[in-house]
């Protein structure tokens, strides 16, 4: 079965997805790197290009292409849970992990970023902050509809989420 990571930006889905597949000897895919490399250009240029409608279906082709293999460790793209069909197709061979984490650690990951997570696209006209609160309101039953299990990123190292994501997942295998 394959392990998901699911969850607003900024929640830790990438680095915890990454150390656990280490961990865990398996393969390691993410989903935003996966369309990156299909379309040959960043997020940001396909958004900027092609608006979200097309980064919407890249995404969806990436998820379908992604979950058929086996035994992997994939981290998706905040958005990812906005499609039903999306959902329905990671839930048919993965066990998905929710990360959460405080609306203030997100903003002060988010905005004080200067790695690629600063190329983030915006997804709304409102201000940075405005977007974040919007859109964890509107994603929050999103999000916790179709988990298997919740984890708080906000305090904890990535090493001991890490561990708490492999003790579950070790239990439900
Ligand atoms: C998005 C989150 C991004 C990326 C794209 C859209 C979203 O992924 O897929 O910019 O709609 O929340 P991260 O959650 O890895 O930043």
């Amino acid at each position: 079965m394959n392990l998901i990571f699911i969850g607003f930006r900024g929640t830790g889905k990438s680095s915890v997805g990454r150390f656990v597949a280490g961990k865990m000897g398996r393969e390691f895919v993410d989903i935003d790197d996966y369309i990156e490399n299909s379309a040959g250009k960043s997020i940001e240029d396909i958004f900027a290009d092609e608006g979200e409608e097309c980064f919407r279906r890249l995404e969806a082709e990436a998820i379908i292409d992604v979950v058929r293999s086996d035994n992997m460790v994939i981290a998706t793209g905040g958005g990812a849970v906005i499609s039903d069909d999306n959902v329905r197709a990671m839930k048919e061979n993965g066990f998905l992990v929710l990360l959460e984490a405080s609306l203030d650690v997100i903003c002060s990951r988010l905005l004080n970023d200067t790695g690629r997570g600063s190329q983030r696209p915006r997804l709304t006209e409102m201000t940075a902050g405005d977007e974040i609160r919007h859109l964890l309101v509107k994603r929050s039953g999103l999000y916790h509809r179709s988990a298997d299990c919740t984890i708080d990123t906000s305090l904890d190292t990535i090493e001991d989420i890490s561990k708490n994501v492999i003790a579950l997942f070790g239990d439900i295998e």
